[in-house]
């Protein structure tokens, strides 16, 4: 499934001054004021199952493709059709990012798949690129049916390739691109109440390493994986990205993987494997696994997990004393410093700049920057 990629030119002169004046009006982050306190309802966690099998249509042209050698976007999951997810929405349309990632779980409720878009083009537009990856409550249709999602929320970005909405790739700008994204879906039932098999060495998980690989070998910057779980969290959920997949993501050296589910936000140290450290083991600690720590790690030591459940429902707790809390540096949940809101990345060639932006009524932030060897 992992096509060739796409050409590559070179920008003149006149259109990197266009791409700069368009990347200056485009970029301009406005994180709300934080303010009082939120009470939302919780969604129930639940099961998974089947899927389509759709390609992804057909791209209409986007401001991705104008930003040159930037590129700017949000990401969330665990999203609803609450009040929560209005004010997330806010936070993202002031941010004017070029894209968002939506990381899955979208309504928790049958149905209301044309609400659900309705409210994200009544705030963001029906041209803007809200690329979608199924959670367990859409996968296998049981709380709104991610074919139903995938078709009122249509890819929009060009040279995309493959699966939309459960396992797809594309590479932003589609010229001179400067990031990979490459969203998966290992973890959760599909159709049928089964999973997807991302085991090792199977045809997914080939997909995966490939595109990858690929990445790193055309030059592009940035490799950027997505799915709707997580391996390692402070909150309730245990590995359901599965261990060796995860691992292999680590190996490889992907530069920030992204999930929900877990109704939390946390930011893992980067972390790698080697040495001491053959493999990262879920509910347990390792030093050796641990790479650049901080704030500002330098690209290729390892791997930045960042769990974004926080998008608009419900919150869970977070455990302070949980045996993988030596992993990460900041966490957030329903019983510490709880808020809604999404991550906010901008990347260039020099470097990747994280943040995450709080909604209206809530105070967490948190901040990385990865730093190009
Ligand atoms: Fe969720």
């Amino acid at each position: 499934m992992a096509g060739p990629l796409s050409k590559r030119g070179k920008v003149g002169l006149g259109a990197a001054l266009l791409s700069l004046t368009l990347m200056l009006a485009a970029c301009q982050p406005g994180p709300p004021e934080p303010a009082p306190s939120p009470t939302l309802p919780a969604p129930s966690p639940t099961q998974t199952a089947p899927s389509p099998t759709q390609t992804a249509p057909s791209p209409t042209r986007s401001s991705a493709q104008a930003a040159g050698g930037s590129v700017h976007f949000t990401a969330q999951g665990d999203i609803g059709v609450g009040a929560g997810a209005k004010k997330v929405l806010d936070v993202i349309a002031g941010l004017k990012p070029q894209l968002n990632l939506a990381l899955g779980d979208f309504t928790y409720k049958k149905g209301m798949e044309q609400e659900f878009c309705a409210m994200v083009t009544g705030s963001l537009g029906t041209d803007f690129p809200y690329q979608l990856v199924a959670g367990n409550h859409e996968s296998d249709g049981s709380d709104g049916d991610i074919e139903n999602f995938v078709r009122c929320l249509p890819n929009k970005l060009p040279g995309l390739e493959g699966d939309y909405g459960k396992q797809w790739r594309v590479d932003v700008p589609e010229q001179n691109p400067v990031a990979r994204f490459i969203m998966v879906s290992p973890g959760i039932d599909f159709r049928g109440g089964k999973p997807l098999d991302y085991s090792r060495d199977s045809e997914r998980w080939r997909w995966t390493a490939d595109a990858i690989d690929q990445a790193r070998s055309q030059g592009i910057p940035w490799t950027v994986v997505g799915m709707h779980v997580p391996c390692f969290s402070l909150g309730e959920k245990s590995c359901q990205a599965g261990k060796d997949f995860t691992n292999m993501l680590i190996e490889k050296k992907v530069d920030l993987v992204l999930s929900g589910h877990d109704h939390v936000y946390q930011r893992t140290h980067q972390l790698s494997t080697g040495g001491r450290c053959p493999g990262l083991v879920p509910a347990a600690y390792s030093a050796a696994c641990l790479a650049g720590t901080g704030n500002s790690p330098v690209q290729g030591s390892g791997t930045v997990f960042v769990t974004v459940g926080v998008g608009g429902v419900g919150l869970y707790n977070v455990q302070n004393n949980d045996p993988e809390a030596g992993y990460f540096v900041t966490w957030s949940g329903k019983n510490r410093n709880p808020t809604l809101g999404t991550l906010d990345v901008t990347a260039t060639a020099d470097e990747l700049a994280a943040r995450f932006i709080p909604a209206e009524g809530y105070s967490f932030a948190d901040s990385f920057t990865l730093q190009r060897r």
